[in-house]
């Protein structure tokens, strides 16, 4: 059996891609490391928690003796890592969390792997899961392609931009075979509602402030979470030793409209009048130094390994929203204790 180790895995991405490679590899054995910090969440992996070929690992990748042992206990032959602080509000309130986990985390694990393989690389795979967000702000034109130079803009995006940065340095240095993508905005069930679209269906549900920053103007390029998932199944198996693949939904959307068509779904399911919730709306502060506009062009992987979106976005929407309006213990759960204290303080509240 082939062992894998995915990092970040009771995440909001990661459990997607657990989940299909665990019912899709049953000759794999898939470890998923996690700190469970706020974001990861074991309720979401239920449904494939007593698989044969699954096992948990409660941990930190900043802690380099125990990932240098889990290397050992383990014999990984793979690394998919998306193990992360995510959400941009918090790198403005705390950069130092996320050079902790983005970069001195990504760099143990980096030297945990380059010591387990050093001897014999073949048929090993580091594979690094970045964002789109490396590439900074575009204006109203253009794309970004896999040679964009990096301009990251939030404490967020600078520790994933380093860490971005110190796996290409692995591979140059010590020849470690590594491949990298870079992905848009994901959205879908299991997301944590700090971020935009979940946090948005929870207010509506609960008839609360829709706080929509500055004029809503900025655009952003959604992909449907498992549409992510089979990407990274794709790049993991198919995509170039030491190559980047930019992925995205080909689907670019200004928040405030994206935001009033989740209110005309919402409306509909929840039996509401129509343009009820959009009396929700509230433009508020806006975010320290907002990106303009993310675009991916996603033609590489689209072209080179037979990747595209599988959903119209607003299909998408409509099974998000379902997901959300059926799950409510999940996200009264996840909604208690100290995301209060935190929604608190981000929308003073
Ligand atoms: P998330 O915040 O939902 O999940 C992150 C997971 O990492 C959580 O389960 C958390 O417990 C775990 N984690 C955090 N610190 C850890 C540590 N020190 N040790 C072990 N585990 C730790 O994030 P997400 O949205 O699922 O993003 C996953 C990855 O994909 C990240 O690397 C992110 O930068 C990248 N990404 C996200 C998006 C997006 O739209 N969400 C888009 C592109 C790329
Ligand atoms: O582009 C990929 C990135 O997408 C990922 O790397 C990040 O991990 C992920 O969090 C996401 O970053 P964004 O900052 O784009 O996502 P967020 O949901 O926080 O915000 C989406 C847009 O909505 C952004 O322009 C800010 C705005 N926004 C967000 C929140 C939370 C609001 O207007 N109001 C809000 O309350």
């Amino acid at each position: 059996m082939k062992s894998i180790l995915i990092t970040g895995g009771a995440g909001f991405i990661g459990n997607h891609v657990v989940r299909l490679f665990v019912n899709k590899y049953h000759d794999y054995q898939i470890v998923n490391l996690d700190k469970l910090t706020y974001a990861g969440n074991l309720e979401n992996l239920e449904d494939i928690h007593d698989k044969d070929n699954y096992t948990f690992v409660k941990g930190d990748i900043c802690d380099a003796p125990f990932i240098d042992d889990l290397f050992i206990k383990y014999q990984f032959e793979g690394v998919i890592h998306l193990a992360a602080e995510s959400h941009v509000d918090r790198s403005i309130a705390d950069p130092l969390a996320f050079v902790n986990t983005n970069v001195l985390g990504t760099v143990n694990l980096l030297n945990s792997a380059n010591a387990a393989w050093k001897e014999d690389m073949d048929g090993k795979r580091f594979y690094h899961v970045s964002t789109d967000e490396v590439y900074g702000s575009l204006g109203s034109e253009g794309f970004f392609l896999e040679d964009t130079p990096y301009d990251p803009q939030s404490p967020y995006s600078a520790s994933k931009a380093s860490s971005d940065h110190f796996v290409r340095a692995y591979a140059n240095t010590y020849k470690l075979p590594v491949v990298i993508s870079n992905c848009s905005n994901n959205y879908g069930p299991n997301q944590f509602p700090e971020k935009l679209l979940p946090l948005c269906i929870n207010n509506i549900k609960h008839n609360k402030p829709l706080p929509i920053y500055g004029k809503g103007e900025n655009i952003r390029d959604w992909l449907f979470v498992v549409d992510h998932a089979r990407a990274i199944d794709d790049i993991y198996h198919k995509g170039i030793i030491g190559s980047t693949y930019n992925v995205g939904g080909f689907n670019e959307w200004k928040n405030i409209d994206i935001v009033r068509l989740l209110c005309d779904i919402m409306d509909r399911k929840l039996g509401r009048p129509k343009d009820k919730s959009k009396e929700l709306i509230t433009f508020v502060k806006d975010r320290a130094g907002h990106d303009m506009r993310y675009a991916i062009d996603a033609n590489k992987i689209k072209n080179d390994l037979g990747w595209e979106p599988s959903l119209q976005f607003e299909e998408g929407l409509e099974k998000t929203v379902d997901w959300y309006l059926e799950n409510t213990e999940w996200l009264e759960h996840v909604t208690s204790g100290s995301y209060q204290d935190y929604y608190d303080k981000q929308y003073k509240a």
